[in-house]
C-alpha cells in the first residue's frame, strides 16, 4: 500500500530561494548522462537557511558552493530531495549528477524515444534530470549546452536561440542554447537525435522573421505538412485575435513516438505525440488532419498563455489549459465550421468531463488537494475549465472580453500568477463583478436547472432552479452565477425572441408578454455546462425549427434518448422521433452538420441518467432502434451514401470532410441490419477508397457484423501497415472495441503482435485504454474485463505510473454499477490497491474509487 501523502493549496508558500541563472551542460552518453548544473541562486527569505532542491532518483558525482567543493557534511541527501545547509542570501551552486535516459520507461525528464532523446518535465519532471527549486513560481535564464556524438546525435536542440556550436576530436560535437525569457523548470527542454527536418518561415505581424522547423525521425518528412500549415495559421490567428506575436525568431517541432500525453509547450522547443504531427492521405483519417490542426495551435498558444504568464503553482493549472484550450476551441471553429466544432466539443465534456464531474474524482477546475499533480490533467481542468472561460467571454462579449485580455497580458507578463488574477483582469475590464462567479473555479460537479414554464393571461413565465450537487466530500455547494442563453419560438416556428439571462439565484423567474405560449430553445450554443431538466419538451418540434444549430442538435440527442429510454422500459418506437429524423434525412443542412444530426445517443449519455447502470439494456435498446430507422429508411440511407461516397478523393477541404462523415454515418447505420448487403458495400468501400477515414469506417462495420470479409481486410491492413505504428494504433483500436463474441481474448493475443509494445503509450491506449470503453465485454458480467485491465495497471504502474493511473479511471463508474458489476469489479480494485509498491498515481485514484 502507498503511503502517498496529500498536498494542499492552503499550504502554498513562496519559494525560501530563487534560481536567477541555471547553465546546464549535458554529455550525452548511451550508457548515462552527465549533467552539469551551475546556479545562480538568491535567498528570498532572509529567514531561511537551509537550501532544497528537488531532487529524484538522481546520482550525484558532486557539489560546489561559490567554487569550492563542498564536503560531505554540508548537504543531505534526502528521498526526494537535497539539502545544502547553511547557506548564504546569495551565492553560486554548481551540481554534477547522473542520470539514465534509456532505462526511464515513465516518460518523465529526460528519456529515449526511439533513438531520440527527449524530455517531458511539465509538470515535476524536471528533478529527475537535475537537483533544482522544481515549482513554476521560479523562473530562470536558462543555456544549455548538449555534448553528443555527431554521427548518432547531429541534431541537438534546446529552448530559444542557437549562441554557438563545436567540434570535439573525439567524434562528438556540441551546441549551446540559450533562451532569453525567464521560464519555470517545467518548460526547459532539449532534444539529440539524427532526425529529418522540415523547413519554414513566417513573417509577424510587425516583420519579424521567424524560422520553423519541424523534427522527425528521417523518412516521415513528407507527413509534416499539415502541421506546418497548422502552425501558420495559429501564429496569424493569434495576431488577428489577440494581438499577440510570436517573440524568439525561431520555433521548433519534434515529434516522438513515447510521449505520455498529446504535446509539450516548452518554450521555443515544443515536443508533440508524433500522433499530433505525421499526417497523409494514406495513413490519417479526418479526425487525425483536425486533432493535429488543434494540438499545433494549443502548444502555439501557450506561449502567451502558459510561458509568458504562467501558473504560481499547479493548483492553477486551468488558468493556462482551460484558458488555451479555449483559444484553441475558437480557431479551430474560425477555421472550420463553427457549427460542427461547437457540438463536438460539447460531446467531448459530456462523455468525458461529466463523467468525472459525477464520480468520486470529481474535482473544481482549480482542485484545492492531490496526490499526484499528473492525475490533475483532466477533463475538467482542461474542458470544463475552457467552458468556464467561454463563459466570461459570454457574460463580457467580444470587446470586453479583449480588453480583458489585454489587461491581463499588461499586467502578469513575465509573471507567475493565479486564476484569481485572471479573474481580476476580467472583472475589471469587463466592468462585472465576478465574485459569485468564482464558485465555478471551487465546486465540483454538473450543475442542474430545473425548467418549469407556465402560460397565463399573455404572461409566460420560466421559473429556473438550480440544484447544485453536494461534493464528493458529501459538503454542500451553493448557486452558480452564468449566462444562459434562451430562444422563443411561435407555432409555427419562427423565432420571436432570442436572450441572454444571467443566473444566479437558486431560483430564478423570468416574465415575458405574449399572446401565445411559446416553444423555448434552452441553454443555445451550450452557454454554461449544465445539464438542463425541462418538464415539457418540444424536441420533435425544435429538431425540425429551432434556428440555433446547437439547440437543434440537442434536440436531436434528447428525443432520441428518450425514446430509447422508452424502449428499455419496453414501449414501442415514438412514430414522432421516427419522422423527425426522416425529416432531417430529407433536409439540405450542411452536410457535416447533417451528419451529427443523424448520430444516435451515445452508450454513455444513456449510462449517465441511470442510477443503477445496467449495459445490456442500454444496447439492445440502441440496437433495436438502429434496425428499425435502417430499415425503414435504407432507400434514402443508400441514396446518401451512393450521392457522397467518392472513393477516389481525398482532398480535405469541407465539403469532402462532410461527404465522407455522412455516408459513413448512413452506412453505419445501415450495417445494424446485418445483411450480405451491407457487409459486401463495406469490403467494397475498404479495397476501393483511398482514405484512411474511409478505411477505417469499413473496418469498423465489417469487425462488427461478423462478415466472413473481417478476417481477410484487416489481414490486408495489418500486412500494407504493420511498420507504421500510428496506423497500428488504429488496427487494435478497432480489434479492441468490436462486439464480436471473443474479443478479449483477442485483445490478449494482440499483445503479442509484433507491432505492440507496452513502453509507448500510444499503443497501450489503442489496445487497453480502447478495451476499457468497450462496454459490452469490459463490464462483461463474469470480471473477466475488469481482471484483464487490473493485471494490466498493475504491470504497467512498473513501467509508467502516468499510463497505468489514466487506465484505472475507467474504473470510476463503479458505485454507479448494478450489483453483480459492482461486486466483481470490487474484487479488482481491492487487489490493485493491495498491491506492493503501488505508485502515488495509481494508488489516489483507485482509494478515492473505492472509498
Ligand atoms: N501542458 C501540456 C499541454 O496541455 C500537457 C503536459 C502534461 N504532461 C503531463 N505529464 N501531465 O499541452
Ligand atoms: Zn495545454
Amino acid at each position: 500500500m502507498s503511503e502517498a501523502k496529500t498536498i494542499y493549496l492552503k499550504d502554498y508558500k513562496a519559494p525560501e530561494f530563487t534560481v536567477k541563472t541555471c547553465d546546464l551542460v549535458f554529455e550525452l552518453f548511451e550508457e548515462y548522462t552527465q549533467v552539469t548544473n551551475l546556479m545562480q541562486i538568491v535567498k528570498m527569505d532572509k529567514s531561511a537557511k537551509d537550501l532544497v532542491l528537488d531532487s529524484v532518483e538522481l546520482e550525484l558525482v558532486e557539489i560546489h558552493l561559490n567554487d569550492v567543493k563542498l564536503e560531505e557534511e554540508r548537504y543531505v541527501v534526502e528521498k526526494e530531495s537535497l539539502r545544502v545547509l547553511d547557506v548564504e542570501d546569495e551565492f553560486k551552486l554548481i551540481i554534477i549528477n547522473k542520470i539514465y535516459p534509456h532505462r526511464n520507461s515513465e516518460l518523465e525528464g529526460l528519456y529515449k524515444s526511439g533513438n531520440i532523446f527527449c524530455t517531458q518535465n511539465e509538470p515535476e519532471g524536471f528533478r529527475r534530470i537535475t537537483p533544482y527549486i522544481d515549482r513554476p513560481d521560479v523562473m530562470a535564464v536558462f543555456k544549455t549546452t548538449l555534448v553528443a556524438s555527431r554521427e548518432k546525435y547531429p541534431v541537438l536542440l534546446s529552448n530559444g536561440n542557437t549562441e554557438s556550436n563545436f567540434k570535439l576530436d573525439d567524434g562528438r560535437h556540441g551546441v549551446t542554447w540559450s533562451d532569453p525569457y525567464p521560464k519555470p523548470s517545467y518548460l526547459f527542454a532539449l532534444v539529440a537525435g539524427d532526425l529529418g527536418v522540415v523547413k519554414d518561415k513566417y513573417i509577424t505581424a510587425s516583420g519579424k522573421y521567424v524560422r520553423l522547423n519541424i523534427y522527425t525521425d528521417k523518412g516521415n518528412e513528407s507527413k509534416c505538412k499539415h502541421a506546418m500549415k497548422s502552425l501558420k495559421e495559429a501564429m496569424q490567428w493569434d495576431e488577428e485575435k489577440y494581438g499577440r506575436e510570436y517573440d524568439l525568431s525561431l520555433y521548433n517541432i519534434v515529434a516522438v513516438d513515447s510521449f505520455n500525453m498529446g504535446a509539450m509547450e516548452n518554450k521555443g522547443l515544443n515536443i508533440f505525440n508524433s500522433a499530433y504531427v505525421l499526417a497523409d492521405e494514406d495513413t490519417a483519417t479526418d479526425a487525425n488532419f483536425m486533432g493535429i490542426q488543434s494540438v499545433i495551435a494549443h502548444e502555439y498558444f501557450h506561449n502567451w498563455t502558459g510561458n509568458r504568464i504562467t501558473c504560481r503553482d499547479w493548483f492553477q493549472l486551468t488558468l493556462k489549459e482551460g484558458l488555451t484550450v479555449f483559444r484553441d476551441q475558437c480557431f479551430s471553429a474560425d477555421l472550420n465550421s463553427k457549427e460542427v466544432q461547437r457540438i463536438e466539443d460539447v460531446k467531448a465534456l459530456r462523455e468525458r468531463q461529466f463523467v468525472e464531474d459525477n464520480s468520486p474524482m470529481a474535482h473544481p477546475i482549480q482542485p484545492d488537494s492531490y496526490m499526484a499533480i499528473n492525475n490533475f490533467y483532466t477533463a475538467t481542468v482542461y474542458e470544463k475549465g475552457a467552458e468556464v472561460i467561454r463563459m466570461l467571454h459570454t457574460l463580457l462579449g467580444e470587446q470586453k472580453y479583449r480588453k480583458a485580455m489585454d489587461l491581463y497580458f499588461d499586467t502578469f507578463d513575465a509573471q507567475a500568477v493565479r486564476t484569481d488574477d485572471f479573474l481580476w483582469a476580467m472583472s475589471k475590464a469587463g466592468e462585472m463583478n465576478l465574485e459569485q462567479f468564482k464558485r465555478w473555479y471551487h465546486q465540483s460537479g454538473t450543475p442542474k436547472l430545473d425548467v418549469d414554464e407556465k402560460f397565463e393571461d399573455g404572461t409566460y413565465t420560466l421559473t429556473l432552479i438550480q440544484k447544485i450537487p453536494h461534493a464528493v466530500d458529501g459538503s454542500e455547494q451553493k448557486p452558480h452565477f452564468f449566462p444562459l442563453k434562451i430562444g422563443l419560438l411561435d407555432e409555427s416556428g419562427k423565432e420571436i425572441l432570442e436572450k441572454t439571462l444571467l443566473i444566479s439565484k437558486e431560483k430564478e423567474e423570468f416574465l415575458f408578454k405574449t399572446s401565445f405560449k411559446p416553444v423555448l430553445s434552452i441553454n443555445r450554443d451550450f452557454s454554461a455546462p449544465i445539464i438542463i431538466d425541462q418538464k415539457e419538451t418540444h424536441y420533435g418540434f425544435l429538431m425540425k425549427h429551432d434556428t440555433n444549430s446547437f439547440a437543434k442538435y440537442e434536440a436531436a440527442q434528447l428525443f432520441g434518448i428518450q425514446i430509447i429510454e422508452s424502449l428499455m422500459q419496453g414501449n414501442d418506437i415514438n412514430d414522432e422521433y421516427v419522422r423527425a429524423y426522416g425529416h432531417i434525412l430529407e433536409s439540405d443542412l450542411d452536410i457535416s452538420y447533417k451528419a451529427l444530426l443523424l448520430e444516435l445517443p451515445s452508450i454513455s449519455a444513456l449510462m449517465q441518467r441511470q442510477n443503477v447502470v445496467d449495459f445490456e439494456l442500454i444496447y439492445d435498446a440502441i440496437e433495436k432502434l438502429q434496425k428499425h430507422l435502417a430499415s425503414l429508411y435504407k432507400e434514402k440511407l443508400l441514396e446518401i451514401y451512393s450521392k457522397f461516397h467518392n472513393p477516389l478523393c481525398v482532398d480535405l477541404d469541407a465539403n469532402s470532410i462532410g461527404s465522407r462523415s455522412i455516408k459513413n454515418r448512413c452506412l453505419k447505420l445501415l450495417s445494424s441490419l446485418k445483411s450480405n448487403e451491407m457487409a459486401v458495400m463495406a469490403n467494397e468501400q475498404y479495397s476501393n477508397s483511398l482514405t484512411m477515414t474511409d478505411k477505417v469506417a469499413a473496418l469498423d462495420i465489417l469487425e462488427n457484423i461478423s462478415s466472413e470479409y473481417s478476417a481477410v481486410a484487416f489481414k490486408h491492413f495489418h500486412d500494407k501497415y504493420r511498420q507504421n505504428t500510428l496506423v497500428m494504433n488504429k488496427y487494435f483500436s478497432l480489434l479492441a472495441a468490436s462486439h464480436r463474441e471473443g474479443t478479449l481474448e483477442r485483445v490478449i493475443a494482440l499483445q503479442k503482435d509484433a507491432a505492440y509494445n507496452e513502453l509507448v503509450p500510444n499503443l497501450v491506449r489503442s489496445l487497453v485504454g480502447t478495451f476499457t470503453r468497450n462496454y459490452k465485454y469490459f463490464h462483461a458480467k463474469d470480471g473477466s474485463g475488469y481482471k484483464f485491465v487490473a493485471d494490466k495497471i498493475i504491470d504497467i504502474d512498473k513501467i509508467n505510473p502516468q499510463m497505468a493511473s489514466s487506465l484505472a479511471g475507467a474504473f470510476k463508474i463503479y458505485k454507479k454499477l448494478n450489483v453483480q458489476n459492482k461486486k466483481m469489479m470490487k474484487v479488482e480494485l481491492e487487489r490493485v490497491v493491495s498491491t506492493h509498491s503501488l505508485s502515488k498515481n495509481v494508488y489516489e485514484i483507485v482509494s478515492k474509487i473505492i472509498k
